[in-house]
């Protein structure tokens, strides 16, 4: 470890953000007694122009109508690009009352986004006495994003979560695809004249996990958007949480038991990196740094491995 040690994220379950669009009420109940972890209420591309202020209304009265139980509650705000995004986040704090925990932010290009939102939220948050400090989530959808992770990872404390916007991602990146996450039938390479398919997203997911762990913020993989294919959503979900990555949204209800089971450790993968610490306290009892199990080396940085599975999963259970 370097001199400066690694931050942790905030302790929180994040497994699964299950979105819903501001302007359809009728599904915020459902969204609340849903198994997902965060709730993301949506104001931005979901939603139509002709429909922003209806939906920030709606929005607004179900912060503290709808009964979120102990979810993480985010409302995803326009980008600063649009007329609309000030006015989401002045009648958010004004009038949506404290039960909200965190405002997602869209297309955020560079660090100085995150400072001016925090400077408006500071200044609302000051004026209304809110006692509760509002937390900030981010999207990383565009290139000037993925070209300035770091300093966007690391650029206010109010800062929890990071997420892959695939969709916007690719647009902005000129990508050749219409797809929303997922295998790329296109992005393959040919071995003895057979076709191997690659990952595209893997650079940016891998991008994105770097610059949170450095700043203590939690990575999440973002929509997947083809809701048919319950496969690919998991094999997408998989890739991710090997990468470090804590969760995945949903953007369909039938996706958040996917998610959860993805990022929630196996009983299996929990047993065995219990039975890799044991091991290594008998190698430690023993004198050892390192140790041999099941025909393979452990030593001090396994200790770090199995801990991650092993606290994420008390975290979870807790
Ligand atoms: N959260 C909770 N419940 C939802 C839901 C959501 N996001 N989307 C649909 N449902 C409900 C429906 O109301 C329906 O409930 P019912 O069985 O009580 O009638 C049930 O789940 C099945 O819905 P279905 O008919 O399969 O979907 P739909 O055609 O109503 O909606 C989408 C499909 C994709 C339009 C809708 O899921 C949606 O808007 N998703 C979120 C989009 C979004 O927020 N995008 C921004 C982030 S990328
Ligand atoms: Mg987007």
């Amino acid at each position: 470890m370097s001199f400066r040690l690694q931050p942790t994220p905030p302790a929180r379950p994040n497994r699964c953000q299950l979105f819903g669009p501001g302007s359809r009420p009728a599904i915020f109940e459902k969204m609340a007694a849903s198994a997902a972890d965060v709730i993301n209420l949506d104001l931005e591309d979901s939603v139509a122009p002709s429909d922003k202020d209806s939906a920030r209304a709606n929005v607004i009265e179900a912060i503290s109508a709808v009964d979120w139980g102990n979810k993480t509650l985010s409302v995803r705000i326009n980008s600063l690009d649009t007329p609309y995004w000030y006015r989401d986040v002045v009648d958010l704090l004004e009038k949506g009352g404290e039960r909200l925990d965190q405002i997602m932010i869209p297309k955020v290009g560079c660090a100085e986004d995150l400072y001016a939102v925090d400077a408006l939220v500071t200044a609302v948050e000051r004026a209304t006495g809110r006692t509760k400090s509002l937390g900030f989530e981010v999207i990383i959808e565009s290139a000037a994003g993925i070209a300035h992770v770091e300093a966007i990872a690391a650029a206010s404390p109010r800062l929890t979560a990071m997420s892959l916007g695939a969709a916007d991602f690719a647009a902005s990146m000129g990508m050749q695809t219409t797809g929303i996450g997922g295998t790329q039938e296109n992005y393959y390479i040919i071995h003895e004249g057979t076709k191997h398919w690659g990952d595209p997203w893997h650079w940016a997911q891998a991008a994105i996990v770097a610059a949170c762990r450095t700043h203590g913020v939690l990575p999440v993989d973002g929509p997947y958007g083809d809701f048919s294919d319950d496969d690919g959503f998991v094999a997408q979900a998989k890739r991710s949480a090997t990468l470090g990555m804590v969760g995945k949204w949903a953007i369909h209800p039938k996706q958040v038991a996917l998610a959860n089971e993805v990022f929630t450790p196996s009983a299996e993968a929990v047993a065995e990196a219990r039975e890799i610490l044991e091991a290594m306290e008998t190698a430690k009892a023993n004198g050892e740094g390192a140790t041999v199990y099941k025909g393979r080396l452990v030593d001090i940085a396994s200790i770090k491995q199995a801990e991650v599975i092993v606290n994420q999963s008390e975290m979870i259970a807790g």
